[in-house]
């Protein structure tokens, strides 16, 4: 009997020992068959402590870096080695560098969308469902924050006692949403609650009822009494949505919420990867080392 692509991917998966990660951007079919789907913090959690041999990761590069950071005697394959992120390459590490010279003591916070390298040059990871209590935490009453300009902004809007020096980056994806955007979402569903990403533009936050990380908005919407939300977030999203609260009603913000790189992994891709068509992500041990510190602050804040 011959075995349809699902049934495959999921015989591979035993053969092979490996995970399957996949992010809430992702396409429902990949986060179908996945193992995990959740926010970056979830995945680099999951990603750290798996006790399979092998990690396909379903999102974009820095994800499957980071997987690779923090268990690197795993085979960490990014299904879809095309799928990047343009805001995570909105910094290069020597203009890190040289910008750090203008602010010297002055510790960087770095969005997990960014390279081993910049990482490497930072003090601190976070993401977007942690941000601003780890900076809350710190000392230092000054930081840098990039590459997301505007989740750098939502921070020190949350911490004003604190001064943040930002990057100029940003989400392509999340910045398209335009005021009126969300002035035609709210007159054609009023009774909607508002759910928006902190990467989107602060033009935009003051008609939100809550921001917070992918994992965040769909545990405030299963947790709600409200019924109806607008979701200022990728497309992705929706699928989880509609998952964990299969009565209420979630409308998509915009139709220019989709990011090309998080729809560019397939079930194919996927088959591909177990398959060994598809490289592993390689790093030399002493970036690796270097990119780490970061990220473990993050994970093992009190550690
Ligand atoms: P989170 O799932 O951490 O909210 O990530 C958003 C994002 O843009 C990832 O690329
Ligand atoms: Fe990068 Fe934005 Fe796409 Fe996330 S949604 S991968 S931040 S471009």
């Amino acid at each position: 009997m011959s075995l349809n692509l699902i049934e495959r991917i999921l015989k591979l998966k035993e053969e092979k020992n490996a995970l399957i990660m996949a992010h809430n951007y992702q396409i429902p079919e990949v986060q179908e068959i996945a193992d995990v789907v959740g926010d970056s913090y979830m995945l680099a959690k999951y990603a750290q402590s798996t006790d399979k041999d092998c990690i396909i990761f379903c999102g974009v590069h820095f994800m499957a870096e980071s997987a690779k950071i923090l268990n690197p005697s795993k085979k960490v394959i990014l299904a879809n080695p095309d799928a990047g992120c343009p805001m995570a390459d909105m910094v290069e590490p020597a203009a890190l560098s040289e910008f750090k010279k203008k602010y010297p003591g002055v510790p960087v916070v770095a969005y997990v969308n960014t390279s081993a390298e910049v990482k490497a040059l930072s003090d601190l990871c976070c993401t977007s469902s942690n941000a601003v209590s780890l900076i809350k935490a710190m000392k230092e009453d000054k930081i840098i924050f990039l590459p997301d300009r505007n989740l750098g902004r939502f921070v020190a809007q949350q911490i004003p006692e604190k001064e943040v020096i930002l990057w100029d980056g940003f989400c392509i994806t999340h910045e398209r949403v335009e005021e009126e955007d969300v002035i035609k979402a709210i007159e054609a569903h009023p009774e909607s609650k508002v759910l928006m990403h902190p990467e989107c533009n602060p033009a935009v936050w003051k008609y939100a009822d809550y921001m917070g990380s992918t994992a965040q908005i769909i545990d405030y919407a299963a947790h709600s009494e409200d019924q109806s939300f607008i979701i200022g977030t990728e497309a992705g999203i929706l699928h989880s949505l509609k998952k964990v609260a299969p009565e209420k009603t979630f409308h998509l913000l915009s139709g220019c919420l989709v990011c090309q790189n998080m729809k560019k992994t397939t079930l194919a891709d996927v088959e591909k990867a177990l398959n060994g068509g598809v490289p592993e992500i390689v790093m030399e041990e002493d970036l690796r080392q270097r990119a780490e510190g970061a990220l473990l602050r993050m994970l093992n804040p009190n550690g």
